[in-house]
């Protein structure tokens, strides 16, 4: 019978083994007419493969065949497991393969525009292998992402998207397992969700609309319909123009909507209990994948506290000020001065993951309630990871006549939101929720750079290709 090994979950104990593998050959070398060897690689693990001429099982057209294959084909590898004296450089796995017969199943074309081994060396290797003389060729993030696919193959991208795929895991499991229920709003809607200018417009039959700029009306329009807890996963469309380190046009919300029974704190509770969980759990299920981004982007650990920290905005303001930082008590924060403040928080109370809240009323959208001792500021938050905002959440206003005054004032159209502003005159609790971007987490769990890193195939104001 055939043997199919994954490549990750080869090791010594395997030894004298037959076994068949799948990968692409990364890397080639001829040594002689007798000899070769292959590096193969499969989801980011490599093992070596040594071809030899023997009698009856390794000819020299054999030898030469695999000599002359292209870089990144994919090819089938029968062999015997074998454990070499030396350690191996250049391969993930200890081991190595003795191959009896290799096919190739696809093969890529002779020259590619990305070497993934150099796409997958870090700033330090870079400059060292430059010192040393050696020709390399530094792939730049437009090369990357113009051939995504071969860029994906990288060790630190294959762990980069599986993190992704663990956040939204947790995000899910952890909601699901206090009593929120799943939901999917529409994407193609009549008028801005958010406000401002940064809303696609498309024409659906005639009718002036937009794309979703957040699932925000119709996720509490979910709550008047009683579901009491829901959350989405699903794509938010921005229409940024500004090109930065942080925004896309589209991006992957994770939102969450439910009744309060008190106070806001009831929707802050639920993100310290999930943001700790999904720490936990991406340090304690995803180290392979977490080692292998630090490999090429190195980072530390997340610093975070069992119960997570909450400022107010005006402690916010006067750390800053203690800091030797005015900046306008009813104004935002922005990104120097989050990320000022964000130093502050880590130094004073150790963590790297904190609420602010309390925002000044005038810098939130029009639907966030305001609070009922003081109408200069607000029920809402923003969630911090190193300095970066990766969460804005707040109480909604649930009363329909000062809902569509809010609205008014903010100068949003309200004709264009009536049947949102309807839906709160059939009876509505007192509701907030909070909306998280994807990529945002992923990116600064892992102290990444560029948002672009943390998106497979990302949108921003100049790019909607691959
Ligand atoms: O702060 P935002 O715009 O808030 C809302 O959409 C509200 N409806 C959420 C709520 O429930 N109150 O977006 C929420 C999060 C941000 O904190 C950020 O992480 C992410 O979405 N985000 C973006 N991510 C990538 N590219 C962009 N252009 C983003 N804009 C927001």
């Amino acid at each position: 019978g055939r043997k199919w090994a994954e490549i990750g979950s080869l090791t010594a104990e395997m030894e004298g083994r037959a076994v068949l593998v799948r990968g692409r050959a990364q890397t080639i070398r001829g040594v002689s007419k007798k000899m070769a060897f292959l590096v193969v690689r499969e989801r980011g693990f490599t093992v070596q493969c040594v071809v030899c001429v023997a009698p009856d099982l390794v000819s020299p057209q054999m030898v030469k065949f695999i000599t002359g294959l292209s870089r990144e084909s994919y090819v089938d590898v029968h062999g015997i497991v074998s454990v070499p004296k030396e350690p191996i450089k250049g391969a993930s796995q200890q081991v190595e393969i003795q191959v009896r017969k290799l096919y190739c199943i696809s093969k890529a074309l002779p020259a590619l525009p990305i070497n993934i081994e150099d796409a997958a060396r870090s700033e330090v290797e870079i400059e060292k292998a430059l010192q040393a003389g050696e020709q390399l060729v530094r792939v730049n993030q437009d090369t990357r992402l113009n051939f995504r696919v071969l860029d994906l193959r990288t060790p630190a991208n294959q762990g980069i998207f599986r993190v992704q795929c663990q956040v939204e895991n947790i995000f899910r499991q952890f909601l699901l397992s206090e009593g929120f229920v799943g939901i999917h709003t529409p994407k193609l809607i009549a008028g801005a969700s958010e406000g401002g200018s940064a809303v696609f417009k498309l024409d659906y039959k005639g009718q002036p609309a937009c794309l979703a700029q957040s699932p925000q009306l119709h996720k509490q329009m979910a709550i008047c319909g009683d579901f009491g807890r829901v959350f989405e996963i699903g794509p938010v469309f921005r229409a940024e123009d500004s090109f930065t380190h942080r925004h896309l046009c589209e991006f992957t919300g994770l939102d969450v909507e439910m009744e309060i029974k008190e106070h806001y704190s009831e929707v802050m509770d639920v993100v310290d209990q999930l943001f700790v969980a999904m720490f936990d759990s991406l340090n304690e299920k995803c180290k392979k994948e977490l080692e292998a981004i630090g490999k090429q982007y190195p980072f530390e650990p997340l610093k975070y506290l069992r119960k997570t920290l909450r400022l107010t905005f005006q402690e916010g303001v006067q750390m800053l000020k203690e800091a030797g930082i005015e900046v306008d008590p009813l104004g935002d924060l922005n990104t120097e001065t989050e990320r000022k403040l964000g130093q502050l928080v880590s130094e004073k109370y150790g963590t790297e993951f904190y609420i602010l809240h309390r925002y000044p009323l005038a810098v939130r959208p029009f639907y966030t309630m305001p609070c009922c001792d003081d109408p200069a500021y607000s029920n809402s938050f923003d969630v911090f990871i190193r300095g970066e905002e990766i969460i804005s959440g707040a109480q909604r206003v649930h009363v329909p006549e000062f809902l569509a005054t809010r609205a008014e004032s903010c100068g949003i159209e309200v004709g264009t939101i009536s049947t949102y502003i309807d839906s709160f005159r059939y009876g509505a609790p007192p509701h907030g929720g909070f909306g998280v971007g994807l990529e945002r987490v992923v990116m600064l769990f892992c102290a990444l750079n560029n948002i672009r890193k943390t998106s497979l195939f990302p949108r921003d104001p100049l790019r909607i290709a691959p």
